[in-house]
């Protein structure tokens, strides 16, 4: 009788154990799924080393499929206090290259320092503010992150965060 009772203990402990053992199998594979995967993490976040720049340079880069327009302003450009990316003690303009009034790609004109909208005659300034034309405002500042003298876009960092903050107010 009592090796009966055992058994029986024996086989509901390794029943459970079997469950137990399947439910958190289960719970990793369901967690595993519901992860992005490393190729749509990777894809979230654009690393640009703006070192190698010098004043004045305009550079386009691309994050998640979009245009990033990255001027180095020279010490003849506007600031622009509120919009200006600092590094490493340089000011520089960095938005998302899309007209604000239709999504164009505009060009940057060096020797007028505005960026042009070829569509329907857009003008932004140095900042890419708008400031000529039906563009209803400035071009958009992605999230970013300063590190170094590096920028990681898609990261939202207490730069960016201080940005979101005075722009609505
Ligand atoms: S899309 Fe740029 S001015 Fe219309």
């Amino acid at each position: 009788m009592a090796v009966e009772k055992n058994r029986r203990d024996f086989l509901g402990m390794a029943f459970a154990a079997v469950a137990a053992g399947g439910g958190l199998l289960s719970l990793g594979a369901m967690k595993k799924s519901w992860d992005p995967l490393p190729s749509v993490k990777a894809a979230g976040f654009t690393t640009i080393d703006l070192s190698p720049l010098k004043d004045g340079d305009f550079k386009v880069f691309e994050w998640r499929k979009k245009p990033i327009f990255i001027l180095k302003k020279t010490s003849e450009m506007k600031k622009n206090e509120l919009r200006d990316v600092k590094v490493s003690g340089s000011d520089y303009t960095v938005v998302i290259g899309l007209c604000t009034h239709l999504g164009c790609i505009p060009d940057w004109k060096p020797s007028e320092q505005i960026f042009k909208c070829a569509c329907h005659g857009g003008e932004f300034d140095a900042s890419a503010v708008n400031t000529f034309g039906p563009p209803p405002k400035p071009m958009v500042v992605p999230p970013y992150k300063i590190d170094g003298t590096k920028l990681v876009l898609g990261e939202e960092g207490p730069e960016y965060k201080k940005f979101l903050e005075t722009s609505k107010a």
